[in-house]
């Protein structure tokens, strides 16, 4: 039994202590959260808990528990994992990882020199649809991927102390690169505050990574609709993800342009139309997979599917993300742990270079 604690029990932190309630090899020992209401309405709820007031009184009163899990608001991530970390204790995080690099950075090398456990909330990794893209990405099922866009808007919390950027984006970009295995070359986004002043509502986010492959990433809690899609554009198939969707949350389509290898003159590019397809993909509560996923490497000491290091290169576009939102769409390059602004006339020609090779 892996004994664990859970810090913040809001909206989605109770998702998450009702999750590691109810797997069979983990002990909810103790919750904690600012508010006695929900630490009383979570003492209702699974009275085998023991609520405290804090992460310090967690830790004292029950040096048993293994591993922290940290759903409090992501400004208080960086204060409480390290605080966790430097106790000695494995640590999930929910997403963002941290607000900045540098705390990313430090949490990471403190979870690698003292052998602790560090896994990020990137919940779309563990959604059976994203990984059966992944694998179909991967198997060259789809052809030379061309382009992703993802919606994530609907008319929701208007949060007051994040932007859609950070609030929506990690999911979106944990995805696209765990999908791809890639890293992007430079990130490009605007985003304007309607409702609260310097607290950006709607987003559009651009990424482009090598080999000419774009992603493109639109947040808003500003939308007459409820939209989760991922749509997926090779040069043999597409394939749509819709997350809204009960049970068919994935279709493939057999269409594709086609290009004669020698082009004469008149020759005009063929659209082929196929089949529709649903494969089937059974489907579990993706935070289940989660959660479970979290206790395995604490139980087994293996390394998480997003574990530090995912969390810090999300958080590495994240921060050179804002950058350009903040410069009103400058592509702004994402290198080797630190992200530095690129001319726009160079990114300019080296689209056109590229497009030209
Ligand atoms: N993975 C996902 O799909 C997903 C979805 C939503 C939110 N989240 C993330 O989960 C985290 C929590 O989000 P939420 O929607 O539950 O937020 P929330 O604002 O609804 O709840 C936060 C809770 O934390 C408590 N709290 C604040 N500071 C605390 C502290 N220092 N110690 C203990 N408790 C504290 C508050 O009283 C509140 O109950 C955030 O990091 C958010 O980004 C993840």
């Amino acid at each position: 039994m892996v004994k664990v604690g859970v810090i913040g029990l809001g909206a989605w932190g109770w998702n998450v202590a009702r999750n590691f309630a109810g797997l069979k090899d983990c002990e909810l020992v103790a919750c904690s959260d600012t508010d006695p209401k929900r630490l009383a309405a979570a003492k209702k709820a699974w009275p085998q808990i023991n609520p405290v007031s804090s992460l310090d009184e967690m830790l004292a009163k029950f040096p048993e528990i293994q591993a922290v899990v940290i759903s409090a608001p992501a400004i208080a991530h960086y204060p409480l994992a390290k605080q966790a970390l430097l106790a000695g204790k494995d640590v999930f995080v929910e997403k963002p990882f941290t607000l900045s690099v540098r705390d990313a950075e430090e949490l990471t090398a403190i979870g690698e020199k003292n052998g602790r456990i560090i896994m990020v909330g990137h919940l779309l990794e563990y959604h059976p649809v994203v990984r059966r893209l992944k694998n179909m990405i991967q198997a060259n099922e789809l052809g030379e991927v061309y382009y992703i866009y993802t919606q994530r808007v609907n008319l929701g919390r208007i949060r007051g102390d994040e932007n859609a950027l950070w609030s929506f984006a990690p999911h979106d970009i944990s995805q696209v690169l765990y999908m791809l295995e890639m890293e992007p070359i430079d990130v490009s986004v605007r985003g304007q505050s309607f409702i609260q002043e310097g607290i950006e509502d709607v987003v559009f986010l651009s990424l482009y990574f090598e080999n000419r492959i774009m992603a493109h990433i639109h947040l808003s809690w500003l939308d007459p609709h409820k939209v989760r899609k991922t749509t997926i554009v090779g040069s043999n198939k597409m394939v749509v993800f819709d997350d809204t969707e009960a049970s068919e949350k994935l279709r493939v389509y057999n269409n594709h342009a086609e290009v004669p290898s020698v082009r004469s003159y008149g020759d005009s590019i063929q659209v082929r139309f196929g089949d529709i397809l649903i494969p089937r993909v059974d489907m579990s509560e993706p935070l289940t997979l989660e959660t479970q996923h979290f206790i395995d490497c604490v139980r087994t000491r293996t390394t998480p599917l997003s574990d530090a290091q995912d969390g810090l290169r999300v958080v590495r576009i994240l921060e050179a993300a804002q950058k350009s939102m903040e410069q009103d769409g400058v592509p702004v390059r994402i290198q080797g742990g630190k992200s530095d602004k690129l001319p726009s006339s160079v990114f300019a020609d080296r689209r056109w270079h590229a497009l030209r090779a």
